[in-house]
């Protein structure tokens, strides 16, 4: 190993940082492989969930990736069993395979001579492992193997801690989804009741004849039946269609303005900097589309705007958004403690490893947004 041990343990450390997504930190691991051990190419299979195949999640090879994208290994024979049942590496020399070792043809194509399969163990087993193969005689010596035995213990017990805070975040999105719709229902159901005890009143006004205060009913009825149909486009707004997979920020704010703009008549402007379009994880999708509904929310409520101004760009490796209101802005150090709208906008950004920053003036509000961009 050319690289030090400390500085190549450092290495792999900083591509584990929390904020990111699954995807980029298995990226970052195969990227640190790649460049640590100044390998050819690099792979990361994870055990699928029934632990029967490894199933590739990361690859350091643009020309391998798009072979063999969909490579999946079976794990229950030979030396993958001994990887995945008792931790141990599989060292290959393609020249001289081990009777158990498939070496594909593109392998020899590419002139990879040796390769070395690291376990990825956990306390709850192994949980994948890490592929780095050379185009020369395999550079480690056999103290060398220990230490990728214990960066594998390591790594192992990251990506446990990564599937499991997964895990947390998918509970987190239904726990949301469940309130969103509570909330609905508890709105929506008790105006439609109101309107029903409304209709028995218009319904014995008809019965005494008393015709003055059968009319008052009406138009009661007629006021809250608007209320009802307003709130629920509200609402709507605010829950949209469900967001499955990572997508295109452009094309997310694009419909929510459109809607805002025909629903509210504010004149609205989208700007999107750059050729790329701008894409974000699911769960950082997600809480940048409940952002910027608060902030179009409160452009309605408090602002005053004539007219609101979307920017999306991206710096390195951030998506850049911006939501401009021409308004009568506010004093942003002194909002009341009890105001929550700002304050799960910049909790909901964190969660998703951004950040959100307000300013404001009498020219008007700008919320800045920062999110990770996807891969
Ligand atoms: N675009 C804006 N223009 C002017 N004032 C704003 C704007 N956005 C927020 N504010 C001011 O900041 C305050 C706090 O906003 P925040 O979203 O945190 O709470 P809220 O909208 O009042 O209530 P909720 O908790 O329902 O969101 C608002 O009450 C309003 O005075
Ligand atoms: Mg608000």
């Amino acid at each position: 190993m050319k690289h030090g041990r400390f500085e190549t343990l450092a290495a792999f450390c900083g591509a584990m940082e929390w904020a990111a997504d699954s995807e980029t930190i298995y990226q970052r691991i195969v990227d640190v492989s790649s460049e640590y051990f100044e390998c050819d190419s690099a792979h990361l299979h994870l055990i699928d969930i029934d632990g029967k195949r490894f199933v590739k999640y990361a690859s350091h090879d643009e020309f391998i990736e798009s072979i063999e994208a969909q490579v999946t290994v079976t794990p229950n024979v030979g030396r993958m069993a001994n990887l995945l049942n008792h931790g141990e590496l599989i060292i290959m020399d393609y020249e001289h395979p081990h009777e158990d070792d498939e070496i594909p043809d593109i392998a020899f194509e590419l002139g990879f001579r040796s390769a070395v399969s690291i376990p990825l163990s956990s306390s709850s087993g192994v949980l994948g492992m890490l592929t780095v193969v050379f185009t020369s005689a395999l550079p480690f010596s056999d103290k060398d193997l220990d230490f990728l035995l214990e960066l594998g213990r390591i790594l192992g017990t990251f990506v446990q801690r990564v599937q499991m805070s997964k895990k947390d975040l998918e509970l987190q999105v239904l726990e949301e989804r469940k309130h969103l719709s509570s909330e609905i229902h508890d709105n929506i159901s008790q105006m439609v009741s109101a309107l029903a005890i409304r209709a028995d009143i218009a319904s014995s006004c008809l019965d005494d004849g008393d015709v003055d205060a059968l009319r008052s009913e009406i138009d009661a009825i007629g006021v809250q039946a608007r209320q009802v149909t307003k709130v629920l486009r509200e609402e709507m707004l605010s829950l949209r269609t469900p967001i499955e997979g990572a997508g295109d920020v452009g094309a997310d704010m694009a419909e929510l303005l459109d809607r805002f703009e025909s629903q509210w008549g504010i004149e609205v402007e989208l700007t999107v900097r750059g050729e790329e379009s701008v894409v974000v994880s699911e769960y950082a999708r997600l809480q940048l589309v409940r952002i910027f509904n608060e902030c179009l929310q409160n452009i309605l409520r408090h602002s005053r705007a004539t007219m609101v101004h979307v920017s999306i760009g991206r710096k390195n490796n951030r998506a850049l958004i911006s939501i401009s209101d021409n308004g009568i802005g506010f004093d942003v150090s002194s909002v009341a403690p009890e105001r929550l709208g700002i304050r799960i906008m910049h909790e909901r950004a964190a969660s998703a490893g951004g950040k959100v920053s307000v300013v404001s003036g009498s020219q008007g509000t700008t919320v800045f947004i920062e999110m990770p961009v996807a891969g």
